[in-house]
C-alpha cells in the first residue's frame, strides 16, 4: 500500500513541474532572444576592417599622392568600394607628385578625381601576375557604360620591369615597388604619374587640340560616374545585409539548443524538491 502514493505523488509532482515548466520555457526562450540580441549588435565588427587603401599608401612611401587621394570625396570612395571586388592601385612615389603639381592644380576637381582613379585597375594582381599582363587595362576611371575602354592604360613587361604607358606620357611609369600585397588588394609604387589621353594630349601625336572635346562631355561624364558610384554603393550594404541575415539565423539556431539548460536543471531541482517532499 505504501508503492500506491508514490506514483500519485511522482504524478503531482510532474503536474507541477509541467505547470512550472511552461513559463520557464518561455522565460528561458525569451532570455536566449534577449541574448541574441546584443551578439548580432556587435556582428558587423567581427569581420575584418578592410584594408584602407590610402593609409597603406601614405606608410608604403606615396604620402603625397595618398593626401590627394584623401581631398578628392569620389576617388577616395570609389578606392575604397573597389576593395571587396579586388583591386590593384598603382601610386606614384612623392617625388613624381611633387613635379607633377603644376599640372595637377590646373585640372577641374572631376579632372582630379578621374587622374587619382586612372591610378588603379578594378582587379587583383600579383607581381607575377602583373609580369605576364601585356597590354590595355581598364582602370578606376574608365565609364562603365562606354563601349571604348576610356582612362585605359597599357601594362608592358620587358624582362623583369613592369611600365605602364599612355599615349599621353612621355616615358613609361616604372613599377618601383610592392607596397601592399594581400588578395584581394595590391598596391604598387611606380616612379611617374599616369597621364590619360583624355586630360593630356598625346605626345606623338600632332595634336588638333583635344583639349576643348575633353572639357564638352563632362557634365555627363560626372553625372554617369556618380550614378555608378551609387550603383555601386548598394552592393557591400545588401552584402552587409544579407550576413546580418545570417548571423541572425545563426544565433538563433544557436539559442534553441542553449535555452534547454535552464529548462532542465529547472526541472531537475523540482523533481528534487518534489521527491523530496514525498
Ligand atoms: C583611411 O585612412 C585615411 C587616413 O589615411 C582616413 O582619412 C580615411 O577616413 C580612412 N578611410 C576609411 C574608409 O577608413
Ligand atoms: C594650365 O591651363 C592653362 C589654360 O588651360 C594653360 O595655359 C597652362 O599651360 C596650364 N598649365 C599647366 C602647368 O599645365
Ligand atoms: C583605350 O582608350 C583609348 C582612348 O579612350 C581608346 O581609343 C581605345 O580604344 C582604348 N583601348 C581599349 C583596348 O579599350
Amino acid at each position: 500500500m505504501r508503492r500506491f502514493p508514490l506514483p500519485v505523488a511522482a504524478a503531482a509532482a510532474l503536474a507541477v513541474l509541467l505547470l512550472v515548466l511552461l513559463p520557464l520555457a518561455s522565460a528561458a526562450t525569451a532570455g536566449g532572444k534577449a541574448s541574441a540580441a546584443p551578439a548580432k549588435a556587435k556582428a558587423p565588427a567581427a569581420p575584418p576592417a578592410p584594408p584602407n587603401i590610402t593609409a597603406l599608401m601614405s606608410k608604403g612611401g606615396c604620402k603625397a599622392f595618398a593626401s590627394l587621394v584623401a581631398k578628392s570625396p569620389d576617388a577616395q570612395s570609389a578606392f575604397q568600394s573597389a576593395v571587396p571586388g579586388g583591386v590593384t592601385a598603382f601610386c606614384p612615389t612623392d617625388d613624381a607628385v611633387r613635379s607633377f603639381m603644376p599640372s595637377y592644380k590646373n585640372l577641374s576637381a572631376d579632372g582630379k578625381a578621374s587622374l587619382l582613379l586612372f591610378h588603379a585597375v578594378p582587379v587583383y594582381y600579383t607581381l607575377r601576375g602583373l609580369k605576364s599582363s601585356n597590354g590595355p587595362m581598364n582602370t578606376l576611371a574608365t565609364d562603365g557604360g562606354g563601349a571604348a575602354g576610356n582612362y585605359n592604360f597599357t601594362v608592358q613587361n620587358v624582362g623583369d620591369q613592369v611600365s605602364i604607358s599612355t599615349p599621353a606620357s612621355d616615358a613609361a611609369a616604372r613599377v618601383r615597388s610592392t607596397v601592399y600585397d594581400s588578395d584581394p588588394v595590391a598596391i604598387y609604387a611606380v616612379d611617374a604619374v599616369l597621364e590619360p589621353v583624355e586630360l593630356f594630349e598625346p605626345v606623338e601625336a600632332p595634336a588638333p587640340a583635344p583639349a576643348p572635346a575633353a572639357d564638352a562631355p563632362k557634365p555627363a561624364k560626372r553625372a554617369q560616374r556618380q550614378r555608378r558610384h551609387v550603383a555601386d554603393a548598394p552592393g557591400p550594404a545588401a552584402d552587409d545585409a544579407a550576413t546580418a541575415d545570417q548571423r541572425k539565423d545563426s544565433s538563433k539556431k544557436n539559442a534553441a539548443p542553449g535555452a534547454p539548460c535552464p529548462r532542465w536543471l529547472a526541472a531537475v531541482a523540482v523533481a528534487a524538491a518534489a521527491v523530496a517532499l514525498v
